[in-house]
């Protein structure tokens, strides 16, 4: 299963998702084989590592994000993963408007998956917050990770 995580710049709320899903996987379901990446839609910090509020505030809950790198969304992303989660609807009408011919990857919302959520949730930009919006990312995360995991073991 790949699964791809989608956010505008690829250093706060995808990749915080990545390590997220990474570890919580690892852990609690070691039976699931998932490849697991993230990237953005716009170019703005391609080969940046992750924002160093969003670094901080993962390791402090011990993820370790800080090898990852920025990448930009590309087309043939959405021929090579399964799900292809949008952390904003603004993300996801993105990812639907790129949509290419032969394009086969599921598109949703990743909050689509948090116990609870509704289907429209979103996980909201923190670049302009503080230390409590990064902390929030981290929280919906976290419930939306396990929510996906406890599906895709399911349809396992
Ligand atoms: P992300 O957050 O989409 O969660 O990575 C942002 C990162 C950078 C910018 C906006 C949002 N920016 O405008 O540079």
């Amino acid at each position: 299963m790949r699964i791809l995580f989608v956010c505008l710049g690829n250093i706060c709320r995808s990749p915080t998702a990545e390590g997220v899903l990474r570890s919580i996987a690892a852990r609690e379901y070691p039976g699931l084989k998932l490849q697991i990446d993230s990237a953005g839609t716009a170019d703005y910090h391609v080969g940046e590592p992750p924002d160093r509020r969003t670094v901080a505030a993962a390791r402090r809950r011990g993820y370790d994000l800080a090898g990852l790198r920025a990448r930009q969304l590309h087309p043939d992303d959405l021929r090579r993963f399964d799900y292809i989660l949008a952390m904003d609807r603004s993300n996801l009408s993105e990812l639907t408007s790129r949509r290419v011919t032969g394009a086969t990857a599921q598109l949703a919302l990743f909050m689509s998956f948090a116990p609870g959520a509704s289907e429209t949730d979103e996980v909201p930009d923190p670049y302009y917050g503080g230390v409590e919006e990064f902390e929030r990312v981290l929280d919906l995360c976290e419930a939306a990770a396990r929510g996906l995991l406890g599906r895709l073991q399911i349809a396992k």
